[in-house]
């Protein structure tokens, strides 16, 4: 006998099944509930409210577990290559050599942008926010491949905008790069693996034959793992959102690229580092910031503390942590602000106020320190992000168009004025 959940509404009981996930979670199919009894439900941020099923990524904000198709984060940080996960997150499955070869060159054939992409970046002004270069850029590829536009036209032409997207970003986020310290642009080089390729074109110029540290490529790759998915986040669900009416998927990843900045998301790693700085140079009094945190009256926020779902420890704020040491002993740095940010970290998890509110660091709170000691200026971290993210967005559109969903349209409850009769200007 399947679950059921009963509502009683004024005197009447309704009956609605319950739909439980393959890790046990529970839903109330609630699809029929205005048909049946005229009400809908009210949730504003969604805290409650599942989206969709999904078979991409699993989290347990009770117990710090993030898994991408079964594999733990802790796995495929430590074991697998960016490339082997975004096929995962393609395709379901880990793959064989054979296949990970064939994807990488798949991918390695769509490096480059139109060169008419070049002119669109030209007319930006030279301080202008990396994001939102981004957005637009993404958003004009678009412009230079209308045959492969329509999602659902064929699966070939679906794969192929997906495998460009995947392929173009790396070198778009590298022009960002380039441009915003006035430097040439950079080529592809597809000798070069993906990640060591974007590398490359961000830390490489044209007047010298350039090597890529290892120790960087390693810990790049370990990032972008870290940020390669997260189930029905503020971006994703954009992206999911704006690919539901049909939108082609550049117009979709332009749009979670536009969600990503914000400083309560993505746009978080940048104002963590700024917060550091600031910290740092108010004498790195850190009891003092945590208690402006914890005022009410102040606007101040611990940034990179706190997460809608993680209410135990975000894993990949352990890992980032983990790495952070790593890579700044490899590279010889001894960053002061990470010293700032272990002494706010210990202090908070002790202090009732977050004990309470479940808030501990997010993936954002160390991750800036390693882009800084990699050589990236702070305007470049939420491009980072977005460029982990990337094949998450993508997997996710996928889901949503293989599986026909219908276009994503949310009802509400009004609370304006009821009727009222038209007042000519002259009488207001
Ligand atoms: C990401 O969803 C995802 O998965 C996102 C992400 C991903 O991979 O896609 O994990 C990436 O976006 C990580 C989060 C990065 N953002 C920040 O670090 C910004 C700082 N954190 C917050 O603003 C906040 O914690 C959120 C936005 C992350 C979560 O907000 P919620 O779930 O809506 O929680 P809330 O704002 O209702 O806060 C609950 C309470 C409130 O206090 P009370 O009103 O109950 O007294 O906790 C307080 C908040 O004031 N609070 C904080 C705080 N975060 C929440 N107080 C001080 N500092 C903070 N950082």
């Amino acid at each position: 006998m399947s679950e059921t959940a009963k509502l009683i509404l004024e005197g009447k009981e309704y009956e609605f099944p319950v739909f439980t996930g393959s890790e046990n979670e529970k839903a109330i199919d609630i699809s029929k509930l205005r048909d049946q009894t005229g009400y809908v439900t009210l949730d504003t941020g969604y805290k409650n409210t599942g989206a969709t099923t999904s078979k991409l990524t699993y989290l347990d904000g009770e117990e710090g577990i993030l898994r991408h198709g079964g594999y733990s984060i802790e796995d495929l940080t430590n074991h697998a290559s960016y490339m082997e996960v975004c096929y995962m997150l393609f395709n379901g499955e880990l793959p064989n050599k054979e296949q990970l070869a064939a994807f990488e060159t798949k991918i390695s054939r769509h490096t480059l942008v139109h060169e008419d992409m070049k002119k669109i970046f030209d007319a930006y002004p030279t301080n202008s926010h990396p994001m939102g270069q981004l957005i637009a850029m993404v958003s004009s590829l678009s412009s230079f491949y209308p045959a492969s536009l329509n999602p659902n036209r064929n699966d070939e032409a679906k794969r192929l905008t997906m495998f460009r997207m995947l392929a173009k970003m790396p070198t778009i986020v590298g022009m960002v790069y380039k441009k915003s310290i006035g430097h040439p642009i950079i080529y592809p080089n597809n000798n070069l693996d993906y990640v060591t390729n974007y590398l490359y074109m961000t830390f490489g110029n044209v007047t010298e034959n350039f090597e890529v540290d290892p120790v960087i490529v390693e810990a790049m790759n370990k990032l972008l793992i870290l940020h390669a998915d997260h189930e029905q986040n503020c971006s994703t669900s954009t992206v999911r959102i704006v690919g539901s009416s049909q939108a082609n998927l550049y117009a979709a990843i332009s749009a979670g690229i536009a969600a990503l900045w914000g400083p309560l998301h993505g746009g978080a790693n940048q104002q963590v580092i700024e917060m550091l700085e600031n910290i740092k140079a108010d004498g790195g009094d850190t009891e003092k910031w945590i208690n402006k945190a914890k005022d009410k009256n102040d606007p101040f926020r611990l940034m990179g503390f706190g997460h809608r779902v993680y209410k135990n420890f975000d894993p990949r704020a352990l890992l980032i942590k983990d790495a952070c040491d790593k890579v700044l002993n490899k590279l010889g740095i001894n960053d002061p602000v990470l010293e700032i940010a272990k002494k706010l970290e210990e202090t908070a998890l002790k202090d009732p106020y977050f004990i309470e509110r479940k808030l501990f660091p997010n993936v954002d709170f160390y991750s800036g320190i390693i882009y800084r000691a990699m050589g990236f200026p702070v305007e470049m971290f939420t491009p980072l992000f977005a460029l982990g993210r990337l094949p998450g967005w993508i997997a996710q559109w996928k889901e949503m168009i293989d599986e026909n969903q219908p276009i994503g349209r949310p009802r509400q409850i009004y609370t304006g004025y009821p009727l009222r009769d038209w007042k000519p200007i002259e009488k207001r």
